[in-house]
């Protein structure tokens, strides 16, 4: 039996100790920066105790936008040695600091779901917001898209970062650029729940390319070594394209761009489908290749506002031995390992994402099924960055912004 009251204010104790002032770090340690998505989500959980303050969390966030709409993934607000690799690393050139990529664009997404939640409170920030928002969609388009399908140029822009679905891709990358560093990640975390050595070299070496040849995005479209279209980046744009479009006709707003927009990434959408699998599939554009087996980015179809029945009996058989919301990867695949990071393990925030989904889609069993398990992950291991999805062991970082925002907002029984 959870206790509600309790969870919730312990919820509540996170979110305001990780708090900064004007943005909220993922959690102490580990991550000690304002990481794009997952300020993102702290802003909806503060919502539902700080409506201005969760406002400031993403006017914060998109005032670090560059010039060509970019929002990048981490703002390095201050220095820390707690985390490698840090801004000079980067070295991007802007102040404050920031690395040269992106992650995934569920910001329109949850700023409408706390515009709504209070309109009168949330229309002169909605409205500041706006422009930048539609800006960073448009950025996508521009720089990330393959006639719709969204790519990711980096394993850690898809917000995933050792999921398997970059294996093969990363496999062929030279990383005889990279010399010696020091791993700070595993000095918070113990070093079985981390991407491994092999993944981090890969990393680098693309971070590298990045950096060498100034951030320039034609370079990297056209020269960068990883460009993978991703579901979870494609579901979570359209996603964030449709709740653009409901701002956009809040405010006034001219509405035919954002319409083309979404027509291109649906009209694009059946290129991810893989018929060896059976599934989505992340698709590697340089070798035209796809990663042949299933993540769970692939269930954000219905969030995207896409998704059948074949999906349905495939994300049942998917669970059918890890039944603790949906794991990160497929847990019948020989490459699941249920505690390391991207590669099995269960995340409130995708569960939340992908359970949202389902609910809108009418398919209210599984939905409020994932919700349950959520709950119990969290009112049983606390509030940990991810889970094992079959024995519900907490893992990662510990006392975590978005699993406490995702609790309070959603798998809390005292959430709407
Ligand atoms: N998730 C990455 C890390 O672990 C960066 O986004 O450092």
């Amino acid at each position: 039996m959870v206790q509600t009251h309790g969870q919730d204010e312990r919820a509540r104790q996170i979110l305001r100790a990780n708090d900064r002032g004007r943005y909220t770090v993922p959690s102490h340690g580990i991550y000690p920066y304002q990481w794009n998505w997952d300020s993102v989500l702290s802003a909806w959980g503060i919502s539902s105790f700080d409506l201005e303050r969760a406002w400031v969390e993403l006017e914060t966030l998109f005032s670090v936008q560059w010039d060509n709409g970019m929002v990048p993934h981490i703002v390095f607000h201050c220095t820390d040695d707690g985390y490698f690799p840090g801004p000079e690393f980067w070295n991007t050139g802007t102040d404050p600091a920031t690395t040269g990529i992106s992650q995934p664009p569920i910001a329109a997404t949850f700023a409408r779901k706390i515009f709504e939640a209070a309109p009168e409170v949330g229309r002169p920030w909605l409205a500041a917001l706006y422009p930048k928002l539609f800006r960073w969609h448009a950025w996508f388009h521009q720089h990330r898209s393959d006639v719709g399908l969204i790519a990711a140029t980096h394993p850690w822009e898809s917000g995933r970062d050792n999921s398997p679905d970059w294996d093969q891709a990363l496999a062929g990358i030279d990383v005889s650029c990279v010399g010696e560093y020091v791993r700070r990640d595993t000095l918070h975390v113990d070093p079985s729940m981390r991407p491994r050595r092999e993944d981090y070299d890969r990393y680098l070496a693309i971070l590298i390319a990045g950096r060498d040849n100034g951030w320039d995005e034609d370079w990297i479209r056209a020269h960068g070594p990883f460009r993978v279209a991703d579901p979870g980046l494609t579901f979570t744009l359209l996603r964030a394209h449709r709740d653009l479009l409901a701002i956009a006709v809040e405010l006034h707003r001219p509405t035919d761009r954002i319409e083309a927009w979404i027509g291109e990434v649906e009209a694009a959408v059946p290129r991810l489908w893989n018929p060896d699998i059976g599934c989505f599939d992340a698709l590697d554009l340089r070798a035209d290749r796809f990663a042949g087996a299933i993540a769970s980015s692939a269930f954000l179809c219905w969030y995207a506002g896409i998704g059948d029945n074949r999906m349905l009996a495939q994300l049942e058989r998917y669970r059918r031995n890890a039944r603790l919301g949906v794991p990160s990867f497929d847990p019948e695949h020989e490459a699941f390992e249920g505690l390391r990071y991207w590669r099995g393990s269960t995340w409130p925030t995708m569960n939340a994402m992908i359970s949202m989904g389902l609910a809108e889609a009418g398919h209210a069993g599984m939905a409020e099924s994932i919700r349950t398990e959520t709950r119990a992950l969290i009112g049983k291991g606390g509030f940990s960055e991810y889970f094992h999805p079959i024995s519900g062991a907490p893992a990662g970082g510990r006392e975590f912004s978005w699993t406490a925002a995702v609790w309070l907002c959603w798998a809390s029984p005292s959430a709407n």
